[in-house]
């Protein structure tokens, strides 16, 4: 099979197409024909071994110290069943499916070996580039607003960076979790980010976010311009303050009303995700590129820090 692969860490151009044998699925596991398959924030920071401040040498162990362990990246992904390993129940080949594979990653690839437990089934109307999509920022999105920050409706949310992967999905989110959205982000983006709900939009270039006079019951920073100090003095009391991109400190010892973590990735979460789409209640936003030869032009998207939504790269057959 066709693979983006890469062996060792840095700028996009390591990233190259060759030729893997495909995956066996073992015991457990799924065989998945991607379809389409997200190149996130993640995995142009493992390409380049570039992490938050603390979380270096915890990822370069787990990643590969010199250099990386595993060559195919990608976690998110959409496509069909190729065959089952033994002991798989509730999927057969030709199923329509989506999901994350965690660290074990591989999706940017013809095929990927999945666990069973890491797939659901893709509504047949929603387009694999769509299940795609949606996964790395809703599930994140979800994991900080409803779990971390436990958002109420009716309460005021205020989202740094509501142009990203994350923030197009912590927009729609919190506004199903019934909250009332003031989101920032640039110029180019003030119009994509009202079409998204957000009831007050402000530009960073002219308001910059610790400028920002209001206070809210619920803060999310997806860009990593607002610490715990700045954070704070726009939550207001019994707020909350949401640090999607944190130091390893603050990832590990959340505090009072600054709170941090990791997005666990839970199949429920990718099956509500998916269910939304379908019934047009949130819509993936982002970039389709055509064809596995287009990863480089991918990575170097994502690092540019200005990518739009999701970029989702479709593969053919
Ligand atoms: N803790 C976790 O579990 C977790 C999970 C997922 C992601 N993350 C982290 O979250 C961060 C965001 O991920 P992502 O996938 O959403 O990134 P992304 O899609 O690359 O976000 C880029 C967006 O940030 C906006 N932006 C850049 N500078 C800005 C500024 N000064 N103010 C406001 N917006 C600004 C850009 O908008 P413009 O082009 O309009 O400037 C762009 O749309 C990453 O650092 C990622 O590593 C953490």
């Amino acid at each position: 099979m066709r693979a983006a692969s890469y062996e060792e860490y840095g700028p996009p151009e390591v990233v190259h197409i060759t030729e893997l044998p495909a995956p066996d699925p073992g015991k457990g596991e799924v065989l998945v024909r991607v379809k389409s398959t997200a190149v996130t924030v993640a995995d142009a920071r493992i390409r380049a071994a570039r992490f938050p401040i603390g979380f270096v040498v915890p990822a370069r162990l787990t990643f590969g110290l010199r250099r990386p362990r595993r060559h195919v990246l990608g976690s998110s992904f959409s496509g069909t069943v190729e065959s089952v390993g033994s002991e798989v129940e509730g999927f057969a080949p030709g199923d329509e499916v989506c999901g994350m594979n965690g660290i074990r990653m591989g999706a940017h690839a013809e095929q990927v070996s999945v666990p069973a437990k890491n797939l659901v089934r893709k509504p047949s109307s929603v387009l694999h580039a769509d299940a795609a999509g949606i996964l790395f920022g809703g599930t994140t999105a979800l994991y900080f607003l409803r779990d971390l920050g436990q958002l109420e409706p009716g309460q005021s949310v205020l989202v740094n960076g509501a142009s990203g992967s994350v923030g197009t999905a912590a927009v729609q989110l919190a506004l199903r979790l019934g909250g009332k959205v003031t989101a920032v982000t640039s110029s180019r983006n003030l119009e994509l980010v009202t079409g998204l709900g957000a009831e007050q939009v402000i530009d960073y270039s002219q308001t910059p976010v610790t400028g920002i006079e209001d206070q809210f019951d619920v803060v999310l920073d997806t860009v990593g311009t607002l610490d715990r100090k700045s954070g704070l003095k726009l939550v207001r009391e019994g707020g909350v303050l949401l640090l999607v991109v944190a130091t390893f400190r603050e990832t590990v010892r959340p505090n009072g009303k600054v709170k941090s973590g990791t997005t666990p990735e839970h199949p429920d979460d990718f099956l509500y995700l998916v269910e939304l789409l379908e019934q047009g209640a949130i819509r993936n936003v982002g970039d389709e590129l055509e064809g596995l030869e287009q990863i480089v032009a991918a990575h170097a998207k994502v690092d540019s820090g200005h990518k739009t939504g999701n970029i989702v790269i479709n593969l053919p057959g």
